[in-house]
């Protein structure tokens, strides 16, 4: 069982040897990991901490403020600096998931290497934990924060050292760790946001505009979904591009015994298939009937399993079209998933009446969104993000 005091008590000697007389720079997301990090790591070197959070473009509507008053009533001060123009730039041009977190991580610590500097700070600390570097190392999806576990020299590549006072611990050891020291519980229980934010849920390639239909349809499923239904919940948007799959579409009016259609977007999202990585298409089905979440979550599987290509279930709630009666370029899936350790994850059962008070309030909100999906794939075979 995890001693929250105790690992505080072992921790603080070891982190203050480790820092020396240097001051150190969190990076901090305003997630629960960088934030009970800076936590533990202002109780060991107190002043000696100076805390950025970079606006990535990225983050959720109104989040920079947010984190930086959240931080403030925790007692510490953060700096927010808008890169958001530098991190599009990156980007620019690619649509596939590794090569995207990849651009994402060397923006992200080239600017933390000038940051470091700017701040006269040896060292960079950041809420790295277990799952972080064990999914990197499994190859199943480069997590940004992952430098030194894949034989990246920090000092040598950007210019400073790392300390990662969470690496050993998972999520729910992490809240323990939070709650003793003494967060409140709004930090220490806000479900996670992954450091690459939006990035990972705008699939392919990232606009500006594609970004702000997102921000607002992650707004809608966090207003209507609660940390009772899921331990995650969000939404992502893709290109509507694709094709009808009658074979498919065959297979599921089979499996769940109704009138079925399907289609086969362009668009690629990660997951596992036997253990190793896998990067395939989402399949839409439009069903006559409204199914358990429970069914459907189970069923999708013999889908993933028979279509080679197919990577995730999406179920269609509602739609809409233009007035000439076409496709809108983008759609929208809702996430909602349980878990203990978000190594596996099941979906959240969600009524269906919320299900579709979420997807008319996206579709009224994003006028490019053509329809509006719950995906039924847990993990494995899909993995909890996107890409
Ligand atoms: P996946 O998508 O790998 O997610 O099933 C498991 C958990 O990790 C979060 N996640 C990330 N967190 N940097 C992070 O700080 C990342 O690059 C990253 N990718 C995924 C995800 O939100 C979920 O909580």
């Amino acid at each position: 069982m995890f001693d929250a005091a105790k690992f505080i008590e072992a921790s603080l000697p070891k982190l203050r040897a480790q820092a020396g007389e240097h001051d150190a720079l969190i990076a901090l997301s305003g997630g629960v990991d960088s934030s009970v990090a800076a936590a533990l790591m202002n109780k060991a070197i107190g002043k000696h901490l100076k805390a950025l959070l970079l606006d990535t473009g990225f983050m959720r509507e109104g989040e920079p403020g947010q984190v930086k008053a959240m931080m403030k009533a925790a007692g510490i001060t953060v700096e927010v600096r808008d890169v958001s123009g530098e991190f599009f730039a990156a980007l620019k041009g690619l649509s596939d998931a590794e090569e995207k977190r990849k651009a994402f991580r060397e923006t992200f610590y080239n600017i933390f290497g000038r940051e470091t500097k700017n701040f006269k700070c040896e060292y960079l600390v950041q809420g790295t934990i277990a799952p972080d570097w064990i999914e990197t190392e499994g190859g199943i999806k480069s997590q940004h924060n992952i430098l030194e576990q894949i034989g990246i020299d920090t000092k040598t590549k950007f210019g400073f050292r790392l300390i990662e006072p969470l690496a050993q611990l998972y999520k729910d050891q992490v809240r323990l760790l939070g709650k003793e020291l003494g967060l409140p519980d709004e930090v220490y229980s806000r479900q996670p946001f992954p450091g690459p934010g939006l990035m990972v849920r705008c699939i392919g390639e990232v606009r500006e505009d594609t970004v702000a239909e997102l921000r607002k349809s992650v707004a809608i499923v966090e207003k209507h979904v609660t940390n009772a239904d899921a331990q995650q919940y969000f939404a992502a948007i893709f290109e509507s591009k694709g094709k009808d799959a009658m074979n498919i579409a065959e297979q599921a009016s089979h499996l769940f015994n109704d009138r079925c259609s399907a289609y086969l977007h362009e668009a690629k999202a990660t997951g596992v298939k036997g253990d190793l990585r896998f990067y395939g298409q989402l399949v839409g089905l439009k069903l006559g009937k409204r199914h358990p979440i429970s069914e459907l979550s189970k069923k999708q599987l013999d889908i993933v399993i028979k279509n080679e290509v197919v990577c995730r279930v999406l179920v269609k709630i509602l739609s809409q079209h233009t007035s000439r009666g076409q496709k809108l370029p983008y759609s929208v899936a809702i996430r909602a998933i349980r878990t203990r350790d978000f190594m596996t994850a099941t979906v959240s059962e969600i009524e269906w009446a919320r299900l579709e008070a979420m997807a008319k309030e996206i579709l009224a909100a994003c006028p490019h969104v053509w329809r509006v999906y719950y995906d039924v794939t847990p993990k494995p075979p899909a993995t909890v993000e996107f890409e």
